[in-house]
């Protein structure tokens, strides 16, 4: 018996071909915001953290798409590099300068953003810190952890959200994207994990507060994302080209491209009935049980259909 599908022939189409999700796609009518890639025209959007990694890759699709992109970061001279690819690529973006766990700045830099484009659209809560890039050493003592950790990435995404909030509520559309981790899931991540942890909480608290101004709040948590080769090196261990199990399920790790694509999907029209919610982009780790793997390898695949369907 057929599964119940919608009808029409691009999902019959998909159903009867074995390689047919290829051919579906480019048979489906786009929609409105597929169509037109200027979702963001002239509309301002703040990411912090937007000079490097998967910020810059968030600011990039933005602009892309016709935003006006204020960056925030601390280190200038990256910024100003940043924003110089971006705008020679004709886009329009402006670097400021602040420590997003410092609330006089945090408050300082959303004014001069508002003041220079006279609206704000979309803020998105990149900027973080976790074990990797850390300046915290096996020396630095319980309260210097606890502060960094959560200063960097909880703090940050509070103080910035609260003091962005009132200029959002002005705009029509608006909403908030924060950026967790699946370290929030796992309990081997130490404070960043909890952390990351609070940056969900924080979105669901902020979605509730801030749906009668009319602005949405959303997250997405990434797994492992490439934002350079050297990342990826240190990520696999020094010296050791190699992971013990695949970063995820497809493989690979995924692009910074790869999360922005679903930032801007919160950002959009596409999402005006979605808020308080948090989405995995991961390719699959978090709903795979790695250590069994090798176990269900050998008892090929009897759990599901692949055996069964053998001709
Ligand atoms: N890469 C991954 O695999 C991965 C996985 C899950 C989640 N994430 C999350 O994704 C986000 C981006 O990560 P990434 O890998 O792209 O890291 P990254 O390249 O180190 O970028 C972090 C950005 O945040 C900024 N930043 C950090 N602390 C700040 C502060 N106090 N004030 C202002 N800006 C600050 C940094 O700029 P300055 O140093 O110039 O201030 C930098 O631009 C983070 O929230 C991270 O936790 C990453």
């Amino acid at each position: 018996m057929l599964p119940l599908l919608p009808s029409g022939p691009v999902f019959k189409l998909e159903f009867l071909c074995s390689n047919a999700l290829d051919m579906a796609f480019n048979l489906l009518p786009l929609s409105p915001a597929e169509g037109n890639k200027m979702r963001f025209k002239k509309k301002t959007i703040i990411v912090t953290g937007g000079s490097s990694g998967i910020g810059f890759g968030i600011s990039r699709k933005f602009a892309q798409e016709g935003a006006r992109v204020a960056i925030i970061a601390r280190n200038e001279k990256r910024g100003i590099e940043a924003v110089r690819e971006l705008q020679s690529l004709g886009y329009e973006c402006t670097f400021f300068k602040a420590d997003i766990t410092k609330e006089s700045q945090v408050k300082a830099t959303i004014l001069l953003i508002v003041e220079q484009y006279g609206e704000l659209h979309t803020l998105v809560n990149n900027a973080g810190c976790g074990l990797i890039n850390s300046t915290i050493e096996s020396a630095s003592s319980i309260s210097d952890r606890l502060k960094f950790y959560q200063g960097a990435n909880f703090n940050s995404t509070y103080l910035v959200t609260a003091h962005c909030l009132p200029y959002l509520a002005k705009t029509s559309g608006s909403s908030v994207i924060n950026i967790s981790s699946t370290a929030a899931q796992h309990g081997n991540w130490g404070l960043y994990g909890v952390a990351k942890a609070g940056v969900e909480a924080l979105t669901r608290s902020f979605a509730a507060e801030a749906a009668p101004l009319g602005v949405r709040v959303n997250c997405v948590s990434p797994g492992w994302i490439e934002t350079s080769p050297e990342q990826a090196a240190k990520a696999q261990g020094a010296g050791s080209s190699e992971w013990t199990c695949p970063p995820s399920l497809l493989g690979r790790m995924g692009g910074p491209e790869e999360i922005a694509g679903a930032v801007c999907f919160f950002a959009s029209s596409d999402a005006s009935f979605i808020t308080g919610q948090t989405l995995v982009v991961d390719g699959g780790m978090m709903i795979t049980d790695y250590p069994s793997q090798s176990s269900l390898n050998m008892m090929e695949n009897r759990g599901f259909s692949q055996a069964a369907n053998k001709p």
